[in-house]
């Protein structure tokens, strides 16, 4: 383990940024540095943590059990673009860091993880685990696709745009006229498609993001796309859901009881949902 402590610009320079990542990249856990006042007296990232911060990071590493070595899970993260025209797309907020976290917390459970990521600024490479990126709807099914059979766990946790321009422009399109009728065609269901495919044994957890009849729909979506757990958060709370770094979710099960959580860092709610599939599974 690692815990870097140096000043602001510094700690974000490409090299030791790079250099960070590489030591990341053969094995090694980087505990990142930490905000705050700096010997400098400029304020921001890069005082080392805490060393009780530290003391709970080794325990934890010592204390978790490696349930899941030898699974393979896949996690779809972040927002697609669909293009109207050459510059412009629809897409929506999705940062990507509850699928990140979720990366994190099932291979420190001990899996080998691969993620597919739609477009994000997160530096998802040189954390251990694979990473395929894709823009589009369409590209992030054919990726997950060509994965799945080979996966323990499916993990949804992408904001797969729903509809797409029937017809981008092959330029970029000029002001005319006072409106501009878009015309939209649906996307592919990467979950449902893949759920109609799921075997024996294989788990699937699907996120649901609501605005209005959350535990409803989070429970359609359950059945509809053959999902064993789908977890609830909301798209109106503060704190929750796209881009925050702390979430609060309502996780509903098949077959296991249901739990909410508290509002927590995305990364303990990663390691609250790597605890409900083991609940999920037939193996565990
Ligand atoms: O990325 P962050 O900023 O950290 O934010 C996290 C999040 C809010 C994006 C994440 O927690 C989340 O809720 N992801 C799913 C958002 C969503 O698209 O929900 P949905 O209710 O529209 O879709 C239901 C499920 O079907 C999801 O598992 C989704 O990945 C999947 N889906 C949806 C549409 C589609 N065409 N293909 C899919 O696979």
């Amino acid at each position: 383990m690692l815990a870097p402590a140096m000043d602001l610009d510094m700690y974000q320079h490409p090299a030791v940024r790079a250099n960070l990542a590489q030591v990341a990249s053969i094995g090694n856990i980087v505990l990142d540095a930490e905000t705050g006042e700096l010997a400098s007296g400029l304020s921001g990232q890069g005082r080392m943590m805490e060393p009780e911060h530290i003391l709970d990071r080794v325990i934890d590493f010592f204390n978790s059990k490696k349930e899941f070595l030898g699974k393979k899970v896949l996690i779809t993260l972040g927002p697609t673009q669909e293009a109207l025209d050459p510059v412009r797309f629809l897409s929506n907020h999705s940062s990507g860091k509850m699928g990140f976290a979720l990366a994190q917390a099932f291979q420190a459970a001990g899996a080998e993880v691969v993620v597919v990521a739609g477009p994000v600024a997160l530096k998802l490479e040189g954390h251990g685990f694979q990473v395929q990126r894709v823009t589009t709807a369409t590209e992030m099914y054919a990726a997950a696709k060509a994965l799945h059979g080979q996966m323990d766990i499916l993990v949804f946790a992408a904001a797969v745009a729903d509809f797409r321009p029937e017809n981008p422009a092959s330029q970029k399109i000029k002001k005319q006229g006072e409106s501009l009728p878009l015309q939209l065609v649906p996307n592919v269901d990467i979950a449902f498609e893949l759920g109609k495919m799921k075997r024996e044994g294989q788990i699937h957890v699907g996120f649901a993001l609501e605005t209005e009849q959350e535990e409803a729909h989070a429970k359609a979506k359950l059945v509809r796309k053959n999902f064993d757990l789908v977890v609830l958060n909301s798209a109106t709370e503060e704190g929750v859901g796209f881009k925050h770094d702390t979430n609060q979710v309502r996780i509903f099960h098949k077959n296991v009881e249901d739990i909410q959580t508290a509002l927590l860092p995305k990364l303990d709610i990663a390691r609250l949902i790597v605890e409900e599939v083991k609940k999920a599974a037939a193996w565990s």
